[in-house]
């Protein structure tokens, strides 16, 4: 008993940090983020340690930009899509707080709010791009399907999804885009400014998390286990349909006839750098493959490490 009301004293603590930082960092999208600005198409947009494109080696400079932009448009495009779904399950899980820890309310209301912003920041990305890139580019996913087929989950499992996802956001940022001085630089603002509001969303997924995680009987976490692993196979067949949609587009739009077998190396370069951005790189963040193993048994463990083997190893 005490314990647990030293535990509900550390989260509320942690509840009242992200809102103060969430006030704090709190920015608009004209007039902090955008400021009137178009982006730069003689720059690249996403640093090669993402987009992977340096790896395509029969691509010249000029073809290896475009395809970094284009693969640039669909990283705004994903993130505008998962936050559909992350917003209706923050909102969803807020209200157990509610008539309780109203730091906790506090917190989530804002995080549901900045992901709603988000979302209009990335379809403002979306016209931006467009404007300055060749017609024919589509964005297969719709997001309220996306979003009805995960909250069709249980709540441990897309908890787990949506830590995953702000967790890589963090380190992709951090580790790959802050770094790049050559890239465009509205390109690299739209993911600074992201960024600081999803450190915050991303301490507030791991308590939800775990407070979820502390209700379930053994058995209902095993079924959570086995829905995660499905959700990262939804991922992956969206995935897999946008790899195709980004490479046919980039072998259209570039300028000179590619042979068969080019295509085909885009093609699997490009699904191979999807993967990496939003599945590999986010198990292997070591800040969430700790939180998992903190909650899974070791059996679970390696069920989702079987299930996941061939995309695991599909890149590297
Ligand atoms: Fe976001
Ligand atoms: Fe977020």
């Amino acid at each position: 008993m005490q314990t647990q009301v030293a535990e509900n004293r550390i989260d509320t603590s942690r509840y009242a940090r992200c809102v103060a930082n969430s006030r704090r960092i709190r920015w608009d999208i004209d007039r902090d983020v955008i400021r009137g600005r178009r982006f730069d198409f003689t720059k690249r947009f996403l640093p090669d340690e993402l987009s992977r494109v340096d790896g395509l080696d029969f691509l010249d400079a000029g073809e290896r930009r475009l395809l970094s932009q284009i693969q640039g448009r669909t990283y705004a495009n994903i993130f505008g899509l998962v936050e559909r779904f992350i917003a209706a399950k923050v909102l969803d899980v807020s209200r157990e707080h509610s008539l309780g820890d109203q730091n906790a309310l506090e917190a989530l209301v804002r995080f549901g709010d900045e992901e709603i912003k988000h979302q209009e920041l990335f379809r403002r990305v979306e016209r931006l791009c467009a404007e300055g890139m060749p017609a024919g580019y589509t964005f297969v996913p719709e997001p309220n399907a996306v979003a009805s087929a995960v909250l069709s989950k249980s709540t441990w499992a897309v908890l787990a999804l949506i830590c995953h996802i702000e967790l890589f956001v963090l380190a992709h940022y951090r580790e790959s885009i802050a770094a790049h001085s050559e890239i465009s630089e509205l390109w690299k603002d739209v993911f600074l400014y992201h960024w600081k509001e999803e450190s915050q969303h991303a301490i507030l997924d791991e308590l939800e998390w775990r407070r979820e995680h502390a209700k379930l009987s053994a058995g209902q976490i095993d079924q959570g286990v086995t829905e995660l692993i499905e959700l990262v196979g939804a991922v992956d067949g969206l995935l897999q349909s946008q790899a195709r949609a980004d490479a046919d587009y980039f072998v259209k739009v570039c300028g000179r006839t590619l042979s068969p077998e080019d295509a085909e190396q885009i093609r699997a370069g490009v699904l191979a750098a999807y993967r990496w951005q939003y599945i590999v790189s986010g198990m292997r963040e070591p800040r969430f493959s700790a939180i998992l193993a903190s909650m899974i048994t070791e059996n679970q463990a390696t069920r989702i490490a079987d299930a996941l083997a061939p995309i695991m190893h599909s890149t590297h």
